[in-house]
């Protein structure tokens, strides 16, 4: 059987294949694959190993003899889930391996933007540093200050215990509880974003949730770029609505509005989240476990069900 892997991933997960008896499709990007190749490629293959750049739609599933997406990342906004339902293709991620390295990303952000990080690093390099001086580049401390974390699933409750090392008093938003979003927006004098994407949460940071933010807040998104609308957002820090964001996802990923480029008060990066060696070659195992799974009639480790989208 024959299998698309639509970038080079970790050697383990390819291994893994190998060893598993499947010819393995690799696309060597370093671009996501183009959807005419994704396409012609998978009319071949019984699984395939997406990327969160790869959207998996009911054409991707109709073009082959598709059994399994094996999503190589936790997020799963980028399948239609009910197409896969529909057509009865095994949908699975790659949960819990990734906690620890997205919300060690997420305090980076935090700590980068608190303590304006990159400002500082522009001064020296600039040249213009001139010595020690009290006022210079104040920031936030995080002792006493307020996080808000929208979703408290595996990565936020991670998030909210570094956090508290640091100590900061968290509250949170969610579907099963917390304090209602408006009183997040607020309270928070830093707010993290951890919930999927979904219809419900597309949007969610928009310009009249920015409004109800303090304008000394920071904003975090470690999640999905849709969850904010980034033109509000440009306009929210052009105007010191909020003082400042870290931003590791964009709405239109890898394109990023270029209202953010050359503000001095934002910290952005290219979806790092996961980015460790160690919780890189976790996920490539995990994939690849997965669509093993599958292909030998097994039920896989992590399957994702229509209905926790
Ligand atoms: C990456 O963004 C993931 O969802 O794992």
């Amino acid at each position: 059987m024959k299998v698309l892997v639509t970038q080079i991933i970790d050697d383990v997960g390819i291994e893994a294949l190998h060893d598993a008896g499947l010819t393995a499709d690799v696309w060597p990007g370093p671009a996501p694959i183009p959807r005419h190749e994704l396409l012609q490629r998978v009319a071949h293959c019984q699984g395939i190993i997406a990327m969160p750049t790869d959207r998996i739609d009911a054409e991707v599933m109709d073009a082959g003899p598709l059994q399994v997406v094996a999503n190589h990342a936790v997020g799963v906004d980028n399948i239609d889930l009910q197409a896969a339902h529909d057509r009865q293709i095994t949908v699975t991620n790659t949960p819990g391996v990734l906690t620890d390295a997205t919300a060690d990303l997420t305090m980076a952000l935090v700590l980068a933007c608190a303590r304006r990080v990159l400002e500082g690093h522009a001064l020296v390099t600039s040249g213009a540093f001139e010595g020690w001086r009290p006022t210079m580049l104040r920031g936030m401390d995080l002792r006493g200050a307020t996080l808000g974390i929208v979703g408290m699933g595996r990565i936020g409750r991670a998030v909210s215990e570094r956090a508290a090392a640091f100590g900061m008093k968290v509250v949170h938003h969610s579907r099963t509880g917390g304090v209602p979003l408006q009183t997040l927006l607020a309270e928070s004098d830093v707010l993290s974003l951890h919930c999927p994407l979904t219809e419900d949460t597309r949007h969610l940071i928009d310009a009249d949730a920015l409004e109800r933010m303090k304008s000394s807040a920071i904003l975090i998104n470690t999640a999905r770029g849709p969850v904010v609308d980034e033109s509000a957002l440009v306009r929210a820090l052009e105007a010191d609505g909020i003082a400042a964001a870290g931003l590791d996802v964009f709405e239109e990923e890898p394109q990023v509005h270029p209202g953010l480029i050359g503000l001095p008060n934002v910290v952005l990066l290219p979806h790092l989240g996961s980015a460790t060696r160690h919780t890189r070659k976790q996920m490539a195992q995990m994939a690849a476990a997965n669509l093993i799974a599958v292909l030998s009639g097994r039920l896989p480790p992590t399957p994702v069900l229509k209905e926790s989208s």
